[in-house]
Formats: C-alpha cells, structure tokens, sequence
C-alpha cells in the first residue's frame, strides 16, 4: 500500500471473507474520510496521492479490528448521525440510519413551537442532540447505563447544544416533570433473533441496549407508555422506534393504554419502524 489507489484493493484482498463487497466499500470510504479527510469523489480525485507511513500504519490497524468484526464506529470512535458527529465507543450502542428517520419525523412535526422533550434511553444522545440542534426548547434524556450518560454529555458538548441528562431505570422508577415529547427507542430485539445478527453486532454492542426477552417483547413500551401518560402535557406525543414485527400489537398496547390519533410509519426498506401517539 502506497498511494491513495492501492487502499480499495488492500481493503478487498484482507476482508472480503469477512463483509460483502458493497458494506466493504462503505466502511472504507468511512475511514478515509475519518483519516485522510476525503471524500468519494476526493478519493478518486487523489487517487495519486502517496500515504504517509503513519497513514499505511492506520488502515493497517484499521484492517486488522474489521477482521475482529469491530464496528467501523468504534475503531474511528465516530459515528455521523443526522449530519452531526458522535463520539461512540463499546458500550455504547451506533446511532443507527432507522433512527434518524424518527428524528427527522419528530423535526418536521414539531418545528414551529417551543416544547419540553424527553428522550428515554438516550445511549450516545444521538436523538436528543439532534432534536436539541434543529428545534425549540428544553430537552432532558436518561439512560440507566452511566457510560451513556458520560458520552451524551461529551457529545451534547461536542455539537454545542444544552441537554440535562440524567442516569435512571425506567422500569423501575418514577417519572417526574412534565413534558410535551417524550421519545423512545428502547431495547427492543427479541433474544431468539440473536441467531440471526451479525458478529459485529452480537460481540461488540451492549446487550443491554438491544435485547428483551422473547416472553416480554414490549416491555418498554407498555412501562414507558403508562409513565408517559401521566406526565405528557395534553395533546402531548409519544414517539417510539419499533420492532418491525411488532407493529401492530404496538398499536394495539397504546390504545389499550390510553393514547389516541396513533400513527405508525415504516422506515425506508419499507419496514414497519416508528410510531407516535397523542395523549388527550
Ligand atoms: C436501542 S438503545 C438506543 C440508544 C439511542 N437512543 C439510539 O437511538 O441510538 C436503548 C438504550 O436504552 C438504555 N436502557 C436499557 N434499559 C434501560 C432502562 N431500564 N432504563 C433506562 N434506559 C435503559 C440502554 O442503555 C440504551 O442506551
């Protein structure tokens, strides 16, 4: 590896055992940008540029962790969500492209007025620092993990915005305040889909951000929906990221509990993903 052109085929040569082509290309150009600051069409633009021997040194080190099935987000320590930069490390789950979908949903409904927004299992504080970029007023997020209360501190710093975090368990606690968003994107993967996922998944992400017994799938979301009730404001929503598979009976918990005008939103695979409901 010399030059600019000589990274793809290194890339290809030590890890296509390991990803497919199209997931390779776009964790390469991932690192590139991270490292050498170019983008696609730089990349080929600079194709003759010559790498520093510290530069070899990264990707070296950069391909060694992709064959350790590392997730590309930690090894750069950096994940791009919602046109913002988060720091995310292991333990810490990788803001996700489904996720800002439900941000840019929240964005667009609630552009006009000043609100009070609470985001429930905030991890890197990637839902609420980009609410707290685009939008009006007092945003508060917990998490009962205290790494993730750390790093959405550092990244609510980071990107310049004010947000009170606070470390709590929402099972198994109290909700107190009042506020007329509260959003979610809770644990919500079903111990028996574990066979299914990816080993970059599995061996790194924290489990307790992602999975809930298969006996108790919305677990959160009957607790966080009940909790809600009680302290959003009238005419207040709920906003949750969901199990595709669970759509319907989502629907179904919300009504039972109380909430109406529910709308559930598929994501961009055409994947039933989000859905937001009005406390009356
Ligand atoms: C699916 S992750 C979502 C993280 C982040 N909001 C995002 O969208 O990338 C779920 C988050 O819920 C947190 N969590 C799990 N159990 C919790 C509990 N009982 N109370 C509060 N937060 C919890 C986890 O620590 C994790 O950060």
């Amino acid at each position: 590896m010399k030059k600019v052109s000589d990274i793809l085929p290194y890339f290809l040569n030590e890890l296509l055992d390991f990803y497919d082509e199209n997931e390779l290309k776009s964790i390469m150009y991932i690192s590139i940008d991270f490292h050498l600051g170019l983008t696609k069409s730089g990349t080929i633009l600079q194709s003759e540029r010559i790498l520093k021997d510290e530069e070899i040194l990264v990707f070296i080190n950069i391909v060694d962790r992709l064959q350790k099935m590392e997730p590309i987000q930690y090894i750069i320590s950096e994940t791009k969500f919602y046109g913002l930069s988060f720091h995310t490390m292991k333990g810490i789950l990788v803001p996700r492209p489904e996720t800002e979908e439900l941000v840019d949903w929240i964005i667009k409904d609630n552009k006009e007025s000043e609100k009070k927004y609470l985001d429930i299992g905030t991890g890197s504080g990637c839902i609420i620092i980009s609410l707290a970029k685009n939008l009006k007023g007092m945003f508060d997020a917990i998490d009962i993990s205290k790494k993730s209360i750390r790093i959405s501190e550092e990244n609510s710093i980071k990107n310049k915005v004010n947000i009170n975090l606070k470390q709590k368990d929402i099972l198994h606690s109290e909700l107190k305040g009042e506020w007329d968003i509260i959003v979610s994107n809770p644990p919500y993967v079903l111990r028996s889909e574990k066979k299914v996922m990816n080993k970059n998944v599995l061996n790194w992400e924290p489990e307790t951000a992602l999975f809930v017994e298969d006996t108790d799938p919305l677990l959160f979301y009957e607790e966080i929906s009940k909790k809600a009730l009680t302290v959003l404001s009238k005419n207040g929503y709920l906003y949750f990221e969901i199990n595709e598979n669970f759509g319907n009976e989502t629907i179904k918990l919300l009504e039972e509990i109380g909430f109406v005008n529910i709308e559930l939103k598929k994501d961009i695979n055409g994947k039933d993903r989000m859905i937001k409901a009005m406390c009356k």
